[in-house]
């Protein structure tokens, strides 16, 4: 008899033959098939052909509704028609010049105004990019070295941040004193030393290993509620503890809001209340192309600046400000109004409270987790309050699921991450949470 295990990867892999077919295409052109690891699974991802509002179609032609969004960028779900024709009327003027367009200006006051500590802002194509810059900056703003991140943060693919990320939790070293683990091979176990590791939410023990590295820190680099470690809210006063300890020990504070700036006009900044000296962005900004920025208090940005001879720190990139992501970027924000943001952090409210009350009804021992739009599956009832506990979770019972509501005609991801995108109603939180019910009592 097939094991129930094997039911939902069997049930995909009979539905997606074209997929399959893609799939053995790919491994010829590219190691193991895919360009980027964040979207491979076993045995294979759906290939997809278009996307419109909260639906994703394969090339099965099978329609999914999407609660990935691109890992959170499509906020407004995808081909918005307004966000199309700024792009198309962009692209109609040409895709790019080795010279500013107004449209860089503008999109970089829209930002500002929205996140008051951004006073000055550079654009880049990736949030790997807007993480090694603001390092660099912080590094050469405070003549250190050593930059301070915690464990299962994620801030892209730059050697310094790659370190202690998905780590397997007997890897980690002792909690009082977090080991400095390389994420990748390649990453000289000299860079990963220049890393101080962190416990989240954990205000002592931050307190007690900082203070060991008196002196020597540039950076504090953190995600306001740690999205690929769990989507774990900050405890009441651990940023603004942050805030401080960074300001008094002359560290750099660095938000990475990269995804956060969904849960509030203003970024998680404005909603926990924190000031911080740098913030990286990305997803939403773009629009659904590659855009980034990192930006903050004008003195720490002034080591960009060109005006006075060679700078500091030089910023070249063939793509920075490109007119497309610019446009598309500007349209999207201009959509984002605070009834946009409240209705998706209304249906993030909802979705999380059905989600709980089901696996209660169900006696699973799981939970959904996060803020505003975005939202973790965690199969533990334990309380998630670090990567730790969540990496200590049953991740094979969410890769379960995840494959389960593909069949149910949910995209989701392996790992149980999810968001939400403004088209969605009440009526798509339904589906999910009777496709999640589902799947579970199968
Ligand atoms: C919090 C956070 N920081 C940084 C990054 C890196 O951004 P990118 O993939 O654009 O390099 C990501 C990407 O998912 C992210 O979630």
């Amino acid at each position: 008899m097939m094991s129930q295990k094997m039911q939902p990867a069997m049930e995909y892999q009979k539905s997606t033959p074209k997929s399959r077919r893609l799939y053995e295409r790919a491994l010829k052109v590219m190691p193991g098939g895919t360009t980027r690891t964040s979207v491979y699974f076993l045995p294979y991802p759906p290939y997809v052909t278009k996307g419109r509002g909260c639906h994703i179609w394969d090339v099965e032609g099978r329609r999914r509704l999407d609660f990935v969004n691109n890992y959170t960028a499509l906020i407004l779900g995808h081909a918005h028609p307004k966000v199309l024709r700024a792009a198309r009327e962009a692209l109609s003027r040409g895709s790019a010049f080795a010279s500013p367009t107004e449209s860089e200006i503008r999109l970089a006051q829209i930002i500002k105004e929205r996140v008051p500590s951004v006073e000055l802002l550079r654009f880049v194509n990736s949030g790997t990019e807007a993480a090694m810059f603001a390092l660099r900056l912080a590094r050469a703003f405070t003549g250190r070295a050593k930059i301070a991140k915690f464990e299962g943060g994620f801030h892209g693919t730059y050697d310094p941040v790659q370190v202690s990320v998905r780590t397997p939790v007997e890897r980690l070293g002792p909690r009082e004193a977090p080991l400095s683990v390389p994420e990748a091979a390649g990453i000289p176990q000299e860079v990963a030393d220049q890393v101080v590791v962190l416990p989240f939410n954990d205000q002592e023990n931050v307190e007690r290993i900082l203070r060991r590295h008196q002196g020597e820190i540039a950076a504090l680099i953190v995600e306001p509620i740690p999205a690929m470690a769990g989507m774990i809210p900050p405890r009441d006063g651990f940023l603004s503890f942050l805030r401080e300890i960074t300001a008094r020990e002359g560290i750099v504070f660095i938000l990475d809001e990269i995804i956060t700036l969904r849960v509030h006009p203003g970024g998680a900044q404005a909603l926990y209340g924190v000031k911080p000296d740098l913030t990286l962005m990305g997803k939403i900004i773009g629009g659904g192309f590659p855009v980034a920025a990192f930006g903050g208090k004008a003195e720490i940005m002034a080591l960009l600046d060109p005006t006075s001879g060679a700078p500091a720190i030089p910023h070249p990139g063939t793509y920075n400000g490109n007119p497309l992501g610019m446009a598309a970027g500007i349209a999207t924000l201009k959509l984002l109004t605070q009834q946009a943001y409240e209705h998706l952090n209304g249906l993030g409210d909802l979705l999380r409270k059905r989600l709980n009350q089901l696996f209660g009804r169900l006696g699973v021992p799981a939970q959904a987790i996060g803020v505003g739009s975005l939202f973790f599956l965690h199969f533990t009832d334990k309380d998630i309050t670090d990567y730790r506990v969540s990496r200590s979770a049953d991740l094979g019972k969410v890769r379960e699921t995840f494959l389960g509501l593909m069949s149910e005609g949910i995209f989701f991801s392996e790992r149980g991450m999810g968001c939400l995108s403004t088209p969605m109603t009440e009526s798509e939180i339904d589906r999910f949470v009777k496709a999640v019910e589902k799947v579970l009592r199968k």
